[in-house]
């Protein structure tokens, strides 16, 4: 049985008292705290030195399904990994620990929320609130109650899926989300799970041949909405409104939205977060709404939604968005999350910026408006002051000259060394507009104001394509890294501006065709 960690005392135990203080009015649970036994303050929580602490403790209470049964849970931190509770807590080591920090796929896990789409997420980043209400299915909870197999394993037996079978548990589950999805590109289903030693050929005929057998009735399930109990140090608003008031009292606190930031934080600094607020519990901020002439896009819509939503707007911008991460990434990751942290190699940020989009953010019941390029001030820094958040992003739906263009050393589940976004408009012949935007070639995304200033009021031709070459040059100064060289950059920065003008020209390019 396992123990805690601050004393001997067995775990069940501590979460039996946990749980029934919980379920009690008022006056009884304090009456009952005063009978604790002298191991709980440590039994509960090492840092929890006094009542208030011990009492606060209390107030997160969630639950959530795991492989068909209802688990009541109350985290101990908003920053207890799913992956650490599957293994240490819950024993169900099937799900491994591989790099910790979203990159390997080893942690899998199926997670179905309310909308009953089953999808693979990295356990190892995804915080345990984040749960709250969800069902997850671990690779011990694939076969039927009867032990027959999933059919994923059987092929996977068959079709020789796996050698030193480290990867395994990562792969069947991502494979059993996408058998009950239907999807059947599982090249790209599958880039979010890393195997050493099988080869990929096996694992894909394995998927291939289990997409002939039907779903099996096990792995159909709507999980049920569950009362939870959010406390100060762990809130999960059930709305924008709360969100806005909480976080005007503890502007401090640490926002998390998919965690796919965050999650790194705490297994590779390992931080400790404080105060955290969930906010993609928040459903008018996980919404879309088609305002006629463009989106409003709620800040805590993933990037998997975000896709279908930018697909019938513009095919580029959908097919960056879809090199972005990996399925385990993009189920998670939200918009809100990737222009926060403005990272200046991110690939959200200057897509929305040549197409246009605006940002709104909150402060208590205060929002202003702003060019999301506006919002970017310097390295690491932006204009959001103590306690404002993202709240949502207006996007023009006009996108039909948008192009997307995302440099990276592997084609799929990597980070940009150089993303360029361009959209211009002309008018008989004359380009009239231009927004482009770069990620990779300063401290924040940003626009190519001087390349746009020599496009604008010239013919559209390639002469005029190649003298803007020489603006965007002076643009930017971008540095050398692990990604990619200044030289290099530049280059590749001045190449995509042509390839821009030939797209447009229908000579359209194709990267992944390889001529000798
Ligand atoms: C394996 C892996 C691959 C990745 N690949 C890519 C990639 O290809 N392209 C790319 O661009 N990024 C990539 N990322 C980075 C990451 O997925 C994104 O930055 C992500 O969009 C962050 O969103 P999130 O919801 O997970 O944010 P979180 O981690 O929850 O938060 C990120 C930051 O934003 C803040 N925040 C969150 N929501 C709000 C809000 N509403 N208002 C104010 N602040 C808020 C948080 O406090 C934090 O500072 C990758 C990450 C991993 C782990
Ligand atoms: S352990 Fe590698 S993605 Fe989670
Ligand atoms: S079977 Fe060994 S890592 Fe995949």
């Amino acid at each position: 049985m396992p123990q805690h960690p601050a004393q001997n005392v067995p775990h069940t135990e501590t979460c039996a008292l946990q749980e029934t203080i919980f379920f009690l009015p008022d006056s009884q649970k304090s009456e009952l705290l005063e009978r604790r036994p002298p191991w709980f303050y440590a039994a509960s929580d090492h840092r929890a030195k006094d009542e208030q602490t011990v009492a606060r403790l209390f107030q997160m209470n969630m639950s959530f399904l795991l492989n068909g049964t209802l688990v009541s849970v109350a985290p101990k931190t908003g920053s207890e990994t799913l992956l650490d509770y599957l293994r240490l807590e819950a024993n169900l080591c099937g799900t491994k620990e591989g790099c910790n920090e979203g990159d390997c796929g080893a942690c899998t896990v199926i997670v179905t929320q309310q909308d009953g789409v089953p999808r693979p997420m990295n356990a190892c980043i995804l915080f345990l609130p984040q749960l709250q209400g969800c069902s997850v299915r671990t690779v011990e909870g694939l076969a039927g109650p009867d032990g027959a197999l999933h059919p994923v394993q059987e092929a996977m037996i068959a079709h020789h899926g796996a050698q030193c079978g480290f990867c395994t548990p990562g792969f069947v589950t991502t494979m059993a989300a996408t058998h009950a999805t239907g999807e059947t590109d599982f090249d790209a289903a599958l880039a979010g799970n890393l195997c050493r030693c099988t080869g990929y050929a096996p694992i894909i005929r394995a998927a291939e041949a289990a997409a002939q057998v039907p779903v099996p009735a096990w792995m159909r399930e709507r999980p049920e909405p569950q009362a939870l109990q959010s406390s100060d140090d762990i809130f999960c608003p059930q709305s924008s409104d709360e969100l806005a008031q909480w976080y005007a009292r503890n502007p401090d606190a640490t926002l998390i939205a998919g965690g796919t930031d965050v999650g790194l934080w705490v297994t590779k600094n390992m931080q400790d977060l404080g105060p955290v607020a969930f906010v993609s519990h928040a459903k008018d901020l996980r919404q879309i709404h088609d305002e006629t002439d463009s989106l409003r896009i709620g800040a805590a819509v993933t990037i998997t939604n975000l896709m279908q939503a930018i697909r019938p707007l513009s095919a580029s911008a959908h097919q960056l968005f879809s090199r972005y991460g990996s399925p385990q990434v993009r189920n998670a990751a939200t918009i809100g999350g990737n222009i926060a942290n403005g990272s200046p190699i991110g690939d959200g940020s200057p897509a929305l910026i040549a197409m246009g989009a605006r940002l709104v953010l909150r402060h208590a019941d205060a929002r202003r408006s702003l060019d999301l390029e506006d919002f970017f001030l310097a390295y690491q820094q932006q204009d959001r002051r103590p306690g404002e958040f993202v709240e949502s992003i207006e996007l023009p739906k006009a996108q039909d000259s948008l192009r997307c263009y995302k440099l990276s050393k592997r084609f799929d589940q990597d980070i940009s060394a150089l993303c360029g976004c361009f959209k211009l408009e002309q008018e008989a012949g004359v380009i009239t507009q231009a927004r482009i935007a770069f990620g990779g070639m300063a401290a924040t995304p940003a626009r190519a104001v001087k390349t746009e200033a020599a496009l604008c009021g010239q013919p559209w031709s390639l002469e005029t394509f190649e003298q803007a070459q020489a603006a965007l040059a002076e643009d930017f100064t971008p540095l050398s890294d692990m990604r990619a060289t200044a030289e290099y950059r530049r280059q590749a920065a001045s190449n995509m501006l042509i390839r821009y003008f030939h797209d447009l020209q229908e000579s359209t390019v194709n990267i992944r065709e390889v001529h000798p």
